[in-house]
């Protein structure tokens, strides 16, 4: 390839592309060069943070096809929100398909889509396209994850066995922007929104180094969701005020709690069993990931807030509030956890470089679209078997089709 050095065009100019752009000044051979958003303020500022961070002489574009067809634009990173992404990928396709641009490569955030449908049409567009992709799961890369992998397998497993159980949880007090909170908009609530990190860093955890994804078979899930703090109808009413009168717990509510159990198969179909968790009723210091890794002599745990550095702050320092100390942080005083380079420790840094590394040698990544699609589906077998009360044979007929009942606004209950 003629190219050496990448110019990166983001889709989106949020929460979420901030932290990229964090993680970016610890990835080499590519520059931030554009920022698209709808609303130009968005997307003008968030260029104006990659210029200061010093990632790329990024620009604001007005569209989709502009960015696309600006000769500095090699690949992208597709970070707008969910019910915009199979638009925002269209837009791409007919862009491209029109002639404009030469790009190659596509990185996606999580999910994939909102639902098994959208998630398949996604894999549908990039295959048309002819573009490689990437999965953008960062946890997968987190560098505590990935020491904690090779040093399992290459130590432990080899000797006495492979892992056999792993347990993942996120949890933290409720995302920043209205669409989160909308069923409908985000396809879900807590599940759909952070249980796709849980699921494939569990995956990720019992596979063998090398071995590809379909080495370990998903069989069955079963799963539960409630709304155990949201639509209680104080902090409904606290929700309205601060998101906007379109979230209403009260009559509308996606669930804030969910747990599952996925039973995965080996190649010798030996048992192996995925437990996750994940809320937006936590309160604690800020943003917790967890996981644990248990196998036949040997353990693993992993907990973000068990951080190297703990500030004690007394009563009399009674600053603003903020997230200075760690992602959706509760409070300001006593004593707290600091992660030091948030952007590097959740995996960011480590996943952008890599999938830049495979743009740039022409090589398809080996988390890709495929994989987004596949934690899509294991999301909405685990939705089927909470709203059903049993447990679920993967994979259900008319996953396909199915849209949870949070999704389409119609989830009463408070807990199934
Ligand atoms: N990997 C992670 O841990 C992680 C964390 C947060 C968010 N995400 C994912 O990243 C995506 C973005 O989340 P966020 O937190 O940045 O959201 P956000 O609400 O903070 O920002 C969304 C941005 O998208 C822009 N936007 C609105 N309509 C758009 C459109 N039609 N096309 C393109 N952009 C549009 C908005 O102007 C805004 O800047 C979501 O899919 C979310 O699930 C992933």
């Amino acid at each position: 390839m003629a190219t050496s050095r990448l110019g990166i065009g983001f889709i989106g100019s949020g929460f979420v592309t901030r932290f990229h752009l964090q993680a970016w000044v610890g990835v080499r051979d590519a520059d931030v060069l554009g920022i698209y958003s709808p609303n130009p303020e968005h997307a003008a500022s968030t260029a104006d943070l990659a210029r200061k961070l010093r990632v790329g002489k990024a620009r604001a574009f007005n569209s989709i096809e502009e960015m696309i067809a600006a000769p500095e634009i090699d690949c992208l990173w597709l970070c707008g929100p969910n019910h915009q992404r199979l638009q925002n990928m269209q837009s791409i396709c007919d862009a491209l398909k029109s002639g404009k641009g030469k790009l190659i490569g596509i990185a996606c955030e999580k999910p994939l889509g909102r639902n098994a449908h959208e998630a398949r049409r996604m894999v549908e567009m990039v295959e048309q396209s002819g573009l490689l992709h990437g999965y953008l799961e960062d946890q997968m890369f987190a560098p505590s994850v990935t020491r904690g992998k090779q040093i399992i397998w290459s130590r432990a497993a080899t000797l006495t066995g492979r892992p056999y159980l792993a347990r993942a949880a996120e949890e933290h007090s409720g995302p920043h922007s209205p669409w989160f909170w909308q069923g409908e908009l985000q396809g879900g609530g807590v599940l759909n929104d952070m249980m796709c990190h849980s699921i494939e860093v569990a995956r990720f955890m019992l596979t063998k180094p090398g071995a590809p994804r379909a080495s370990i078979r998903p069989v069955k899930v079963s799963a539960q969701i409630a709304s155990l703090k949201w639509s209680r109808p104080d902090y409904a009413k606290e929700l309205q005020e601060t998101m906007g009168p379109e979230v209403d717990y009260r009559t509308k509510p996606s669930e804030d709690f969910a747990r599952a159990t996925i039973n995965y198969l080996d190649e010798d179909d030996n048992p192996l069993i995925v437990e996750v968790t994940t809320s937006w009723s936590y309160v604690g210091p800020g943003l917790r990931l967890s996981l644990e890794v248990l196998g036949p002599e040997y353990s693993m745990s992993m907990n973000s807030l068990d951080s190297g550095v703990k500030l004690f702050l007394s009563r009399k320092v009674q600053g603003a509030a903020g997230e200075d100390m760690v992602e959706k942080q509760n409070a300001e005083q006593g004593l707290m956890p600091v992660i030091g380079n948030e952007a590097a420790e959740y995996g960011y840094e480590s996943q952008d470089r890599y999938f830049v590394q495979c743009f740039l040698d022409g090589k398809q990544p080996e988390e890709s679209f495929y994989d987004g699609l596949e934690v899509t589906e294991l999301l909405m077998t685990a939705y089927m078997s909470a709203e059903q009360e049993r447990t679920i044979e993967f994979k259900p007929d008319g996953l396909d089709s199915y849209v949870p009942l949070v999704a389409q606004g119609l989830w009463k209950s408070r807990s199934v």
